[in-house]
């Protein structure tokens, strides 16, 4: 047994391992609030708190019909390991999805990855040694900041508004880390209907961040899932579509076909690209052959992009039961009004705690992620993420009149035992994001 000094939470007096787990995994520590998430899938419960996508909105025949003939046509391809950069045609085709985007590349500098969370964790490994630092957007996608944790980086948040990241705060951020010697390795970011805020980076600031960036040497990761499911107009074109150099995009087909196919990709700087295909090898040999082949049929035969529409359709439908409801039950509070995505960003009263109010919550049987959940730096205690692209309209409209009881039952609580009297009359706002404008 090694005599190195146990990470904190890697594990416990249960395991025998204990004292053998390496350093990084005490980044890897279960949330408090997973056990609750256990309860909140129970099917009484409305939960506003995956980001699970609508599968039931894509036909099933049409993925049948495609993993026939993918079977019937390229049966001993499918089953068969594949290239580590992922299968010619498919990347070529995802050059197709990325031009609805404003982007322009070669399928060379594709590399198919096991979701984007692969992409993800592979960028990761390759640029972060411990103590390194990633500015991303707080509150920012819980797992990622996962991953860097893992890989022992340090994230500092960079604040956002209604039009996404400020350019003066990355600024300061940059200065202030600079100042303190310590090496940023990457700028995460989730420009268009981030998660879990819901808010567009604006076209202006899109440019201004990257000129910071380029300014100060910094490589971005520009994690794009949600573009194409937008409700109104389209975001404002990637910033891959403006830098090349200095930006990796990192796509998925989990949102706009299926999250079980398991399959994303990183388009990178070439020369990022050469030890992206090697850290994949490493890690998985070839991404599923099986899954690419049937996306790529897929997008050959079927009409995709009427199929984002429909998902678009379905979304926004969703989308709008949320506003309606949060309108009709809990006026008094503010929330951004995301045109695409899945996410509400919820901005409770500065002194209820939405982690402490979530037992109650599943009690009155609706779950949601508290803000805790997306920040690195304890930010996020009263703001709750609410998602709309999993339950029904009628459910949505069920849940939120539940977390209006809930939120209303806090409060009655805070004022029994509160000696200033009212507290409705002191609504403190930390996160005010009125709809972002994307004309
Ligand atoms: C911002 C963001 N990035 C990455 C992912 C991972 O997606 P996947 O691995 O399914 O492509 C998600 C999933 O919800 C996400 O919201």
């Amino acid at each position: 047994m090694s005599s190195q000094k146990p990470p904190s939470s890697a594990g416990n007096n249960l395991d025998p391992w204990y004292a053998n787990y390496a350093e990084r995994t005490a980044g890897l520590a279960a949330s408090e609030v997973r056990a609750l998430f256990a309860v909140a899938s129970r099917p009484e419960v409305v939960s506003l708190a995956g980001g699970m996508p609508a599968v039931s909105a894509l036909p099933q025949e049409l993925v049948i019909e495609s993993m026939n003939r993918v079977m019937r046509e390229q049966g001993s391809v499918a089953l068969q390991y594949g290239s580590g950069q992922g299968v010619p045609a498919l990347r070529e085709q995802i050059l197709d999805v990325m031009a609805m985007e404003g982007i322009k590349a070669s399928a060379d500098d594709v590399v198919v990855t096991t979701g984007s969370q692969h992409a993800l964790e592979l960028v990761t490994k390759l640029f972060i040694d411990p103590g390194d630092v990633v500015l991303a957007e707080g509150p920012s996608y819980v797992t990622a900041m996962v991953i860097f944790r893992s890989f022992q980086a340090e994230t500092h948040h960079v604040a956002m508004d209604a039009h996404g990241m400020i350019p003066e705060s990355l600024r300061e951020n940059i200065a202030r880390l600079k100042a303190l010697g310590k090496k940023i390795k990457f700028l995460y970011t989730i420009p268009s209907f981030q998660n879990p805020a819901g808010v567009t980076l604006s076209w202006e600031r899109r440019l201004e961040v990257l000129q910071i960036a380029k300014e100060n040497g910094i490589l971005v990761l520009e994690d794009n899932p949600y573009g194409l499911l937008h409700f109104d107009a389209p975001p404002p074109p990637a910033l891959r579509s403006v830098e090349q150099e200095g930006v990796i995009y990192l796509g998925t087909f989990s949102k706009t076909l299926a999250p079980g196919f398991r399959v994303g990709w990183a388009l990178a700087p070439h020369a990022i690209r050469e030890k992206l295909i090697l850290a994949n090898e490493a890690a998985v040999l070839s991404p599923s052959s099986f899954s690419q082949l049937i996306i790529s049929e897929y997008l050959d035969t079927i009409d995709w992009r009427a199929q984002v529409d429909r998902f678009r359709g379905v979304y926004r439908e969703r989308k709008e039961a949320m506003i309606g409801a949060l309108t009709e039950y809990l006026p008094n509070l503010e929330w951004t009004d995301p045109n695409g995505g899945f996410y509400v960003w919820l901005t409770l009263p500065a002194y209820l705690d939405s982690k402490q109010m979530l037992p109650r919550a599943v009690k009155e049987l609706v779950a949601y992620t508290p803000g805790t959940a997306f920040y690195a730096d304890g930010g996020g205690r009263n703001n709750i993420r609410l998602s709309f692209c999993y339950p029904t309209p009628e459910a949505i409209r069920v849940g939120i009149r539940r977390l209006q009881n809930v939120i209303n039952g806090e409060l009655d609580l805070l004022e029994t035992f509160s000696a200033t009297g009212p507290l409705d009359t002191v609504r403190d706002r930390n996160f005010s994001a009125p709809p972002p404008n994307l004309d």
